[in-house]
């Protein structure tokens, strides 16, 4: 994103990918682990590949050295760069012809390299199927009927792809013609590039699907002594054997805010938005199960379990979050969103005001709960906003319910952080607790409910 205007980054695509993932950037989820996200669903989407996931990259906060290798530069620098980055002469030969198999070059931004007129439809494909992640792109230079523009270039200077494919004689990619070795090989060098970080960086565990997915959308008190709880369930149903979502019966089932099981459950309906149902990038199927319950403010919810049985068997398997003690609500902090709001007072500046309920026994008289908005400050030239989180002191409402009493903070906000994220922390040490990652976007266009 600091290199755009650099001759060696030329094309709309990059601006482009930053323009598709910026409104997903989040303090939880980096540009840079959404390129590899990207790069991960669409070599699965469109060749099948496995690569796999872990995220935690930090992003750079300003450009790095030049020295992306070009049409014209030369082997010996272009094998330099590669090794740079870890990959010997052959990993080189395989990420270019593992890369080259989709799009194409552009007239607009390689006249050089495009015969023909500039204009945006005049592109030259790599291969014949550029939009398939195949190895034909392996398969039409070995038989010499390629019509790939960075090997049959009239000027020798600028065949980059002739050099690096005939850098070892062609056996790289003898071996690349078979279409499995071509998927192994290019699986394998795609995990190392994107997990090529910086030594101070702990990449997690691959990512897998997992089966249970809870959502709250909504943990709030009512004027009437009572919480009330919206939410989601998401099921993935393509599971050996596979499940039918209509013979399931979803419910929570809960422990209170002392940790003690409720024996009451919570029921859920068949998900309704979008028909209940989602999929995946790996071919699952996702059923959704709603809930909408209300529950003593008293006794409240710390944790659930999801617990589904079978309506034809009568079996029953219980997820209780990997024998975590079950997915975890704080019931101590809660984000009263129908007396919280986003007014925009023109098409630029909005105030936010965010209202929380906290237990009265988590107050602490040296340190008010604080709200750690984050800001998403938007960059020159570029969709992906700088993220800065800051910490505002939320000011007691005057107004409490029960064991609850209300806090309350009005701020401006600018329109790119309209749709933003904010954390809500109370106390210090022991007594300390967190509210994480609550979306503003509901919020837009609301109007506050007044406390009574
Ligand atoms: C010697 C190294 C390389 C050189 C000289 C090179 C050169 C180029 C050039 C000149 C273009 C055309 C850009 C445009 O007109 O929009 C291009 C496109 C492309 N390159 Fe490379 N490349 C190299 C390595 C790689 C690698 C390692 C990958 C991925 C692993 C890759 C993936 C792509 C893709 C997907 C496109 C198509 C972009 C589009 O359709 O918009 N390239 N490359
Ligand atoms: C490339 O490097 C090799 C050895 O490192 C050297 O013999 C050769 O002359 C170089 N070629 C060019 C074009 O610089
Ligand atoms: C060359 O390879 C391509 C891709 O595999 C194939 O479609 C084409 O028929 C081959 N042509 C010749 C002349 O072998
Ligand atoms: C490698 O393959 C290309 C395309 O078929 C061919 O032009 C070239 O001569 C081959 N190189 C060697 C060393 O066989
Ligand atoms: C492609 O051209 C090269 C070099 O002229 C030749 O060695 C090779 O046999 C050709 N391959 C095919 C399949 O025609
Ligand atoms: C070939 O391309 C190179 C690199 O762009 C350029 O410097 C050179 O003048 C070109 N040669 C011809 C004959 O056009
Ligand atoms: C509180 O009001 C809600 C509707 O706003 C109702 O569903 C719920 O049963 C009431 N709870 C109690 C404890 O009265
Ligand atoms: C749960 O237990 C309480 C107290 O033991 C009882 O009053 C209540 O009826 C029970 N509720 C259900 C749904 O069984
Ligand atoms: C938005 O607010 C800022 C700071 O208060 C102010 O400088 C700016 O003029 C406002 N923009 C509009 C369009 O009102
Ligand atoms: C990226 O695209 C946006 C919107 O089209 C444009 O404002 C911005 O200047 C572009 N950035 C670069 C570096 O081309």
């Amino acid at each position: 994103m600091f290199e755009l205007e650099r001759g060696e980054n030329l094309g709309a695509a990059l601006n482009n990918t930053l323009s598709d993932i910026s409104s997903d950037v989040s303090v939880k989820s980096s540009a840079s682990d959404l390129l590899a996200l990207a790069l991960v669903m669409s070599v699965a989407r469109c060749g099948d590949l496995r690569v796999p996931l872990r995220l935690g990259r930090i992003d750079a906060t300003e450009a790095g050295p030049l020295g992306v290798p070009e049409a014209h530069t030369d082997l010996n620098a272009t094998r330099k760069a590669f090794e740079k980055a870890g990959f010997n002469q052959e990993d080189m030969i395989t990420l270019v012809a593992c890369g080259h198999t989709l799009g194409s070059v552009h007239s607009v931004d390689h006249p050089e390299i495009v015969s023909g007129e500039v204009a945006a439809e005049n592109i030259a494909q790599f291969d014949t199927t550029a939009d398939k992640f195949d190895p034909i792109v392996v398969t039409e230079y070995l038989n010499n009927t390629t019509t790939n523009p960075l090997i049959i270039n009239a000027n020798d200077t600028l065949n980059s792809d002739k050099r690096v494919f005939g850098a070892d004689g062609n056996a790289t990619m003898i071996k690349l013609k078979d279409p499995a070795v071509y998927k192994t090989q290019c699986e394998d060098v795609f995990e190392r590039m994107l997990d090529l970080v910086p030594a101070a960086v702990t990449l997690s565990d691959p990512l897998q699907p997992v089966d249970i997915k809870p959502y709250i959308d909504t943990h709030q008190l009512k004027g009437n002594d009572s919480i009330e709880l919206i939410g989601r369930i998401r099921i993935r149903t393509t599971t050996t054997p596979p499940i039918d979502p209509s013979d399931l019966i979803v419910t929570l089932s809960y422990l209170d805010r002392n940790g003690r099981r409720s024996n009451a459950s919570i029921p859920t309906t068949i998900g309704t938005f979008q028909g209940g149902s989602s999929f995946g990038y790996l071919g699952e199927n996702f059923n959704w199960f709603e809930f909408k319950t209300t529950m003593p403010a008293s006794s409240g919810i710390s944790a659930f379990d999801v617990v589904l049985t079978s309506h034809s068997s009568g079996a029953v398997t219980t997820f209780d979050n990997s024998g975590t003690g079950g997915y975890a609500i704080n019931p101590y902090i809660l984000f009263q969103e129908t007396n919280s709001c986003l007014e925009a007072e023109n098409n630029f500046n909005g105030t936010l005001t965010v209202v929380a309920a906290v237990h009265k026994s988590k107050l602490q008289s040296n340190s008010a709960p604080q709200l750690k908005l984050v800001r998403r400050v938007p960059l020159p030239r570029s969709f992906i906003p700088k993220l800065e989180t800051e910490s505002i002191p939320l000011e007691s409402a005057s107004a409490e319910t029960g064991e609850f009493a209300y806090y309350k903070m009005m701020v401006p906000l600018g329109v790119a952080s309209w749709r933003t994220s904010f954390d809500i922390e109370i106390g210090e040490g022991a007594a300390a607790g967190k509210l994480e990652f609550q979306d503003t976007s509901e919020l837009l266009g609301a109007t506050c409910a007044t406390l009574d």
